[in-house]
């Protein structure tokens, strides 16, 4: 008795640290072959006067063996089979891309449309000095256009002539006229995309820094019917074949003559709302024929080549194509504005 006391404990313990499947398991001793089965046989050989207490001690042992099985097929059954193949027609998990800002698309889309009319990109230096951003351009010394661009200065400085070697944030892309024909001689037929500065206070209409695309074509006989004809081209293809144009007479001291670009406003087609300030049109551009005196600071001949001359604001163009009221959404980064333009194929 003594031993079959000893045997059960023994396996009892094997059956607790058992380390293999249920099907393992069952086998080595719950089958008709197994531990379980030749111990009962055992017990018939036991004295009668023990064989109460070896059933109830074998009875305490097959039970836990089977409480260990059970369990056993439980963990098999919660986990899956390595080789197990996922469910195909679930579907399918969604990768977050990026999608471009939409000054990018934006600025794509104007430069795909001057590439098909023949005019290539240029780049030019943010950090500017005043010959580049004014001089060159013929903005006088001391003149009030100097004034009204809010320049913000890194270095205000004159050298020993006296002359204004004054280093800026160039306040438009205007520079790169310059940059591009001290580069090139004419024929140049280029346009020219960059961020500008200007010092200016922070609001749904202005801000501190913004973009312009700058369009300068200079040849033999470039007219001003020339440019408004590229720039009707243009405003048809960016903003749809219906769109109309308008030129209004105005000042720049590069261009001469010199207008103002107007397209007919998208949202009321021209029947007068809040975004056009009901005139029923909406300023995109400024433009003109480019000045002599900026040919010849170039060392480009004004009895020989003749150009003309255009800036427009992306942002403003931008905000029109979309329906944005508010410039500072550009700046803020905030997804909830950009994910929003994640369909927009340019
Ligand atoms: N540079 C001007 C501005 O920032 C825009 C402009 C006007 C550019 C006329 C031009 C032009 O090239 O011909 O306000």
């Amino acid at each position: 008795m003594k031993q079959m006391t000893e045997r059960v404990n023994q396996i009892l313990e094997e059956v607790k640290n058992f380390q293999g499947d249920a099907e393992q398991f069952r086998l080595k001793y719950l089958s008709r072959k197994g531990v379980l089965s030749e111990l009962f046989e055992e017990l018939k050989r036991i004295p009668a006067d023990q064989k109460k207490e070896a059933g109830r001690q074998l009875n305490i042992l097959k039970q836990t063996a089977e409480q260990h099985y059970e369990q056993l097929k439980a963990l098999a059954e919660n986990q899956p089979a390595a080789t197990e193949i996922p469910d195909l027609t679930l579907p399918p998990v969604r990768h977050t891309t990026g999608n471009l800002h939409p000054l990018t698309l934006t600025r794509l889309r104007i430069i795909e449309i001057f590439e098909r009319l023949g005019f290539s990109v240029a780049d030019g230096p943010e950090i500017e000095d005043d010959w580049h951003n004014f001089t060159a351009l013929n903005f006088p010394e001391n003149h009030p256009a100097r004034e009204m661009q809010d320049t913000f200065f890194i270095k205000k400085n004159r050298d020993a002539q006296g002359r204004n070697r004054d280093v800026l944030l160039r306040t438009h892309t205007s520079n790169v006229q310059i940059r591009l024909l001290e580069q090139r001689k004419p024929p140049v037929r280029a346009i020219m995309p960059g961020r500008v500065y200007r010092n200016e206070a922070i609001s749904a209409r202005a801000h501190c820094f913004f973009h312009q695309v700058e369009g300068l074509y200079i040849d033999y006989n470039v007219g001003f019917a020339d440019l408004k004809q590229t720039l009707y081209h243009f405003a048809k293809e960016m903003f749809g074949q219906e769109t109309q144009i308008r030129l209004r007479p105005s000042f720049f001291p590069f261009t001469e003559p010199s207008a103002e670009i107007d397209i007919s406003c998208l949202i009321c087609k021209g029947k007068g709302c809040a975004v056009c300030k009901h005139t029923g049109w909406v300023e995109i551009a400024g433009a003109g024929m480019v000045h002599p005196n900026v040919l010849r600071n170039c060392d480009v001949d004004p009895e020989e080549f003749t150009g003309f001359a255009f800036g427009m604001g992306i942002e403003r163009v931008t905000m029109l194509k979309y329906r944005i009221g508010d410039l500072r959404l550009f700046s803020e980064n905030d997804v909830r504005f950009l994910r929003q333009f994640h369909t927009v194929i340019s």
